[in-house]
């Protein structure tokens, strides 16, 4: 008495996934993210306007007094949902973000998460992996910046 056990099912169970929701080292050195935005979001006929290039930023020697503004910002806005170490929270970890993600796309993350959910591929990816919306924390301009000078640190 052997009826046939179902075949496909054993194999869908090795399909099970642990993402890391982007938490220590991104395994992926191709393009750094934000480069590769541009043509979905205009075959979506989505308007990524209003957002932050590359050009809006100046960087230069860390900021202490911005460093501090941007922690102060952390502690009560950000600390819930993310580490300033490797391991998510809610959202990813910010230990070496600035290493793996370009300056005005954190910046864009933290100012125009709406837009980027709906014309940027890695922020996609971001809230498929984390299961969660980074909800949209009211910063000014002033205050991402530095948060971002808060993120060189670490
Ligand atoms: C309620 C939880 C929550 C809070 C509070 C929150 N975030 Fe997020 N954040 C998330 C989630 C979830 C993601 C991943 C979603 C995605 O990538 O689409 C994320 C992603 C990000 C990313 C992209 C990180 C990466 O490497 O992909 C940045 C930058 C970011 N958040 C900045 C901030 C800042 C700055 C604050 C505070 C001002 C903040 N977040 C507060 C949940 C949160």
């Amino acid at each position: 008495m052997s009826p046939k056990i179902l075949p496909g099912l054993a194999t869908l169970v090795v399909t099970a996934f642990l993402f890391a929701c982007g938490g220590g080292g991104e395994s992926k050195p191709a393009g750094p993210p934000g480069a590769s935005g541009e043509a979905p979001s205009a075959a979506l006929g989505k308007s990524t306007a209003g957002l932050i290039t590359a050009a809006d930023i100046s960087m230069g020697e860390i900021d202490q007094g911005m460093v501090e503004k941007g922690r102060g910002i952390y502690d009560v806005k950000c600390q819930a949902c993310h580490s300033t170490g490797p391991n998510r929270v809610v959202g990813p970890g910010w230990k070496g973000i600035t290493e793996r993600r370009k300056p005005e796309w954190i910046m864009n993350m933290m100012l125009n998460i709406d837009v980027m959910l709906e014309t940027d591929p890695e922020a996609q990816k971001g809230l498929e992996e984390c299961l969660v919306r980074m909800p949209n924390q009211g910063l000014s301009k002033d205050d991402g910046r530095q948060v971002l000078e808060f993120m060189r640190t670490l």
